[in-house]
């Protein structure tokens, strides 16, 4: 066993992890299989598990030796997985994205040959930031009523979506990046992660660069989809609008992803495990189809990707669908004219005639990511004030704190974020949660912080959360009411 160009090789053959997954895993990665098999494509399956059938059979959803396997092997191709819903373990998917690093997800979304869509001429390609905001789902219940979820947002995150994104659009020969965000409410977390990208773009004069508020591009892309080229998002709104681009193209049954790291790589359809149609030998699996020749163009096997793909756009002329697609073939009958038309495929004349398809495809998407910024530290900032959240259940009356203590005021008190104290000018309909800000005009010290919260505790009010209130210079590191 070798290592050539950072992939495993065993006997000529690259070696990549195998994950199928649960529901309709088994058979579309089955198809898989089956295309790889006729056309003796070099690789080397090492099948691992995860999800929902290995959390039954092993008692864990994603065993240390189905991550260790793709550490080793540094690509992967994934079946999708189950995950309960509302209790019961994490999703496996971003926990495969956490351990390994996987910051981007790249999903194509272009139109199929002879799938009708609402949009004929759609080659968008979505990068969705794939470890931070809400997605590492770190979460608490404040107070019986009220739950919290962090959304996190670094410098170090921006920075390797953004160029990452940039790195990605210049090998594609894109023309155009634009960042998508809601910095407009989320000025602090978008806005750095908008920041980021103006500050990156500035290395890219030869690209359109511009901005979006999601809000806006949804409709956007509802109604005129072909002017965007490259979309660049934070993770929960890529997630959204990655699925709408997938709408845009057909159907979620052709969408297909990959997750990217510095090192690793895992390739999976967009779409679920979908138990109502498992072991019905009707899924489509289309999708992982086109995760798998893009995973073969990452590992610079492009000519076997392109046969495959070829193929494939073969069963759509001439009509061979699955169900989800109006059609009647079964996803086995659905491979074997997908390989039947291998078979009539000219495999010499390809990659040097088909320009556009050297465009786009015959590039790997792994980039480097160089210059990742370094770690500021705080050591300039100041401590000002401190916001204590607390569980508060009387709405007729206020809790009894103190208006001033030591050098800290009582700035406001607020519910839901809207200020309730000192003045109460909102109708808003009170829940159990408040917040209640205390600012000094000088740096104090964290002892007086601890007097306060005792101060409190004493009076028998439970305090959910602190949030310690820095400033540096003159500017606060907390937003404003
Ligand atoms: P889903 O994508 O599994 O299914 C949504 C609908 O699309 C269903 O009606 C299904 O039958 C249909 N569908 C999906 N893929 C299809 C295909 N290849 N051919 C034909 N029809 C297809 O979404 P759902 O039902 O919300 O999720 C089911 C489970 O999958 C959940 O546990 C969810 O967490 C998980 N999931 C896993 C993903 C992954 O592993 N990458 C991604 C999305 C969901």
């Amino acid at each position: 066993m070798n290592k050539t160009n950072d992939f495993v090789i065993d006997e000529g053959k690259y070696v990549v992890s195998l994950i199928r997954g649960d529901g309709i895993g088994y058979e579309i990665i089955d198809s898989v299989l089956k295309i790889f098999d006729y056309i003796k494509v070099p690789i080397k399956f090492e099948e691992v598990f995860a999800g929902l059938d290995c959390y039954n059979k092993f008692g864990t959803p994603l065993p240390k030796e189905t991550l260790e396997s793709i550490k080793r092997n540094k690509v992967a191709l994934k079946g999708p997985t189950t995950t309960p819903k509302g209790s019961g373990f994490k999703s496996v998917n971003v926990a495969i994205r956490k351990y390994l690093d996987l910051f981007a997800n790249v999903r194509p979304s272009k139109t199929l040959p002879n799938i009708s869509s609402k949009y004929n001429n759609l080659n968008l390609i979505v990068i969705r930031e794939n470890i931070e905001d809400t997605y590492p789902a770190v979460e608490y219940y404040q107070t019986p009523d009220v739950v919290q979820t962090l959304r996190i947002t670094s410098r170090q995150g921006s920075y390797m979506i953004n160029k990452f994104a940039f790195e990605l659009a210049k090998k594609l020969q894109r023309k155009r990046i634009t960042c998508v965000h809601k910095a407009n409410i989320h000025k602090f977390s978008d806005g750095m992660f908008l920041n980021t990208f103006y500050e990156i773009s500035k290395d890219y004069p030869d690209f359109i660069v511009d901005d979006i508020i999601v809000d806006n591009l949804c409709m956007q892309l509802v109604k005129n989809p072909e002017v965007f080229d490259v979309l660049v998002l934070p993770n929960i709104f890529g997630d959204i609008v990655s699925d709408l681009c997938a709408g845009l193209v057909g159907s979620l049954g052709l969408a297909y992803s990959a997750n990217i790291g510095l090192k690793y790589a895992v390739f999976e359809a967009v779409h679920g495990s979908a138990p109502d149609i498992a072991n019905k030998n009707i899924a489509n699996p289309t999708a992982i189809i086109l995760a798998s020749t893009y995973m073969l163009k990452y590992l610079n096997l492009n000519s076997y990707a392109y046969i495959i793909e070829q193929a494939l756009f073969k069963n759509f002329e001439n009509g061979i669908f699955t169900k989800d697609l109006n059609g009647n073939y079964s996803t086995t009958e659905f491979t074997d004219h997908l390989i039947k038309n291998i078979k009539n495929i000219d495999k010499h004349a390809f990659i040097d005639n088909d320009k556009d398809y050297n465009k786009d495809n015959n590039k790997q998407s792994k980039v480097n990511i160089e210059n990742i910024p370094f770690l500021k530290d705080s050591k300039n900032w100041e401590l000002i004030g401190v916001d204590i959240f607390i569980e508060w259940n009387d709405t007729e009356k206020l809790p009894n704190i103190p208006l001033e203590f030591s050098n800290l005021k009582l700035n406001f008190i607020s519910n839901r974020a809207t200020k309730i104290y000192p003045e109460k000018i909102s109708d808003i309909t009170l829940v159990n949660w408040y917040r209640c800000r205390y600012l000094a005009n000088n740096n104090i010290d964290f002892d007086t912080i601890k007097e306060l919260m005792d101060n409190f505790v004493k009076k028998g009010i439970r305090i959910s959360q602190i949030e310690l209130l820095y400033k540096e210079g003159n500017q606060n590191m907390f937003s404003e009411e």
